[in-house]
């Protein structure tokens, strides 16, 4: 880390017109302070990265000064999965979760895939595993099986495609007979039986057990809670929320799609019932709005620091690189390539 004073001084006034408005906690916003903490290592991973040739991929649940200070592409599990599959650089670097990144490894067998966070979880990705397809499929002969990005290579290669949140309705849709398997968010799973039987082309849907740990917490009072407190407010959820929650919301979506449906509102009063990594994201690109966000934080989103970003970068751990085995990664890939097909 050998930047000058200067550069380190330009490099903080950067981040800060980025980050000026962003919560850093529940009560205090970023600071020039805290941007010219963060400011030596956004420098050095930035530079770091041109010498590699290495692309950063960041969810929006990481922390702002990993997806402003140094992501070149921050968004849903899609557009990363997009985004991984369309990459010319040599090392894709993935702020995210294991799945995520593994995700990323799939699409690209050739490419050193990093993941600063290292094993970092998910509930969902670890309720199941692929032993736990085959013994569902088998209860269920016949009937197709999806399964939602958020699981393994092992789940994913005994599936026929693969969903985000952002296409899980169309895609689920689109599928051809009265039942289908989804896993392994069962609340999502109710999601989607719900959301069919709206568009006149009902399915029952065959589901896990998995949940989410972040969005599984919220309840209906929160959505009145806000309400009460807000008159007006508009309240976004995402669809690993429970039924009884997203109905109570004016809008259910990916990631992407509740930043979508912000910048698209003339409202100016957001309650968010989703990870505080989104809310942050809206905080910088809507400055003149107002998000409300009564809690939910992933602790594995926030395994990805920028310190461990730069070491992960410079001198990577075994735990940080990501490995499939071939004939796992190919079999996982058809489900992950359906859905490409699928989502168009
Ligand atoms: P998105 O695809 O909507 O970003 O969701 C990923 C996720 O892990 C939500 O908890
Ligand atoms: Fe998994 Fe929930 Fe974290 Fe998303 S927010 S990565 S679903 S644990």
């Amino acid at each position: 880390m050998s930047h000058t004073q200067q550069q380190i001084q330009a490099e903080a006034h950067r981040l800060y017109g980025l980050l000026a408005n962003v919560s850093k906690t529940k009560t205090a916003k970023w600071t020039l302070e805290d941007c010219l903490a963060a400011a030596p290592y956004t420098l050095a991973i930035n530079q770091a990265k041109q010498e590699k040739n290495a692309v950063i991929l960041a969810h929006s649940y990481t922390t702002p000064d990993i997806v402003y200070g140094v992501a070149d592409f921050r968004g849903d599990s899609f557009q990363l999965a997009q985004q991984a599959q369309k990459s010319n650089a040599d090392i894709i670097l993935f702020a995210g979760v294991w799945f995520m990144a593994q995700t990323a490894k799939i699409i690209n067998p050739q490419k050193q895939v990093i993941i600063p966070a290292g094993h970092a979880g998910c509930t969902l990705a670890d309720s199941m595993t692929g032993e736990d397809v085959q013994k569902l499929r088998a209860k269920h002969p016949g009937v197709a099986a999806l399964c939602y990005i958020n699981s393994s290579a092992e789940v994913k290669a005994q599936c026929d495609v693969c969903v985000t949140s952002g296409n899980v309705f169309n895609i689920a849709q689109k599928m051809p007979g009265t039942e289908l398997i989804f896993v392994p968010d069962m609340l999502m799973a109710q999601n989607i039986e719900i959301e069919l039987k709206k568009r006149g082309t009902p399915k029952k849907i065959i589901a896990s057990g998995g949940s989410c740990c972040v969005h599984d917490k919220y309840r209906p009072e929160h959505v009145e809670q806000l309400r009460a407190q807000y008159p007006g407010i508009v309240v976004l959820a995402h669809p690993e929320c429970a039924p009884e929650v997203c109905a109570l919301c004016d809008y259910v979506g990916s990631t992407k799609g509740m930043a979508d449906f912000v910048a698209q509102s003339s409202h100016t009063q957001f309650g968010l019932l989703t990870e505080g990594g989104l809310v942050n994201r809206l905080e910088a690109e809507h400055p003149d709005k107002q998000f409300v966000w009564p809690f939910g934080t992933c602790s594995y989103m926030k395994k990805n620091t920028l310190i461990n970003t730069l070491q992960a970068l410079l001198d990577p751990r075994p735990d940080q690189v990501v490995q499939v085995e071939p004939a796992l990664a190919q079999a996982a890939q058809k489900s992950i390539q359906k859905m490409f097909e699928l989502a168009l």
